[in-house]
Formats: C-alpha cells, structure tokens, sequence
C-alpha cells in the first residue's frame, strides 16, 4: 500500500458538462460545488491529510467577465451550504495563491472559514485561488532574496518553506478530471514525484466511489522516487 498524504485535483470539465445538456457553463460550476463537498468528505473519510483543488488559476482572470464573477462567487456558495457540515466533520480550510487581485467579499469569505476551522484536526482542505505555480515559485525566489537571515546556500528544504504550499506535504497523487492531459501550471514543485490520474469523467461526475477507483489504483503503482526495489 502506497503512503497516500497529498492528494491534488485539477476540477476540469463543468462547462463542456453543463453545455452538453444545454444549459449555462455556470451550472457546471454551481454542481462542482457540490462536489466539492462529496469529495472533501471521502477524503477525510480516507484519512487523507490534504487535498488541494485548483479553484482558479492566474490564467483564468482571461474568461469572460461574467464567469470570472461567478468563479468569485462559489467561495461563498460553497462555506454558506456546507461550513457547518465541514466542522461536523472536523475539516480544516486553508487557501494558497495571491490574495492581491481577489475581490474584497470573497476573500472575507475564504478568511473567515480558514479562521473558522483553523483547529480543526481532521483533513485540510486547501483552495488554489488566484493560484500559478510559476507564481508561486518566483514568490519562493524573491522571499528568499529578501530574508535577511538567509545568508546562506539555499537548500530544497529552505525553497520548499518559502514557498505557500510549503507547509504541506508534497503530492502523492494529482487527479485531472474530463480528459485533458495537462498540469495547467498547478503545483510545479510539489508534484515532483507525484503518480498522475487522469480521468475521463467531467468534475461534476467524478463521484466518491469513483475516487476511491483511482486511489486504489494509486495503491498497486510502483513507486520508487529515481531508485530501484
Ligand atoms: C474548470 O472547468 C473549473 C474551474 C475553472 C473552476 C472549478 C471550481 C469549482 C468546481 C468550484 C470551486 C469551489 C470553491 C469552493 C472555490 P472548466 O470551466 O474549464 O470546464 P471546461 O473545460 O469544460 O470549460
């Protein structure tokens, strides 16, 4: 059985979801919040430590204004459905990317569950908004630049703290739902070693049972990290 601490997911799909029933992109997105939560309570269920889903990256401020709104508006959608149900479930929330550029309400929204389930012991869940892995490398280099107690050779582990995702594990298993085979710029140092699942399934329809698929697929992989068994 292969250790299973981080787990990340690209959440791809809602729109080309919702159009293929006719319906607006948004409501793809309106039911990726529901799963969300059906998703976040498997992975606690799992014993997982953490799980990072890609909720918007510094590439997605190019949609159409209207989407870039409703993006905005699922943080509060999501906490204002189902907070209560994470702290039943003792579910930690956390967020990694820029805070500058995301609007004033939603950040306050995202803040104010971070605050919220700060103790809570069970799985963190962690939101990339406003998230890109390049940016948050550059960030790492230009914190380390201007630490002035870091006078010395910069080592992994040093990089590694200086980084936002850096408290955190590095991924053991990143998920890409509704086919497409891409990082998209998502976690580039933590996905080092990483063992990668792609899907066919849109987000909407990646269900828990489906989940538990692919994490016991994870378990039969073979990973050595650049040595030999
Ligand atoms: C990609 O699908 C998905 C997103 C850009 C947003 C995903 C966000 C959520 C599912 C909810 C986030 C929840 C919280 C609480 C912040 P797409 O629109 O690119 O789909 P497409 O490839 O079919 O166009």
């Amino acid at each position: 059985m292969n250790k299973l601490r981080h787990v990340a997911i690209i959440m791809d799909g809602n729109g080309r979801w919702a159009q293929k029933q006719n319906k607006e992109r948004t409501f793809g997105h309106y039911q990726g919040v529901e799963n969300v939560r059906n998703i976040a309570i498997k992975a606690n269920q799992l014993k997982i430590e953490v799980l990072t889903l890609y909720a918007f990256s510094t590439e997605n401020w190019k949609r159409p204004l209207i989407e870039v709104n409703y993006l905005m508006k699922l943080p509060e959608v999501f906490f204002d459905r189902f907070l209560k149900e994470l702290m039943d479930n003792d579910i930690k929330i956390d967020m990694i990317g820029e805070w500058k550029g995301i609007p004033e309400d939603t950040a306050n929204v995202l803040k104010k569950a971070i605050a919220k389930t700060a103790n809570n012991k069970g799985l963190t869940l962690v939101f990339a908004m406003n998230y890109g892995g390049k940016q948050e490398i550059l960030q790492a280099v230009n914190s380390c630049i201007n630490d002035p107690e870091l006078n010395t050779v910069i080592t992994e582990d040093i990089f590694n703290d200086h980084l936002d995702s850096g408290k955190y594990p590095d991924v053991d298993l990143m998920i890409r739902t509704s086919g497409e085979y891409r990082i998209s710029n998502f976690l580039l140092w933590k996905l080092a070693y990483a063992e990668f699942a792609f899907v066919n399934e849109a987000w909407p329809e990646f269900t828990p049972e489906k989940f538990e698929t692919v994490i016991s697929d994870f378990d039969d992989r073979d990973r050595r990290f650049g040595g030999i068994k």
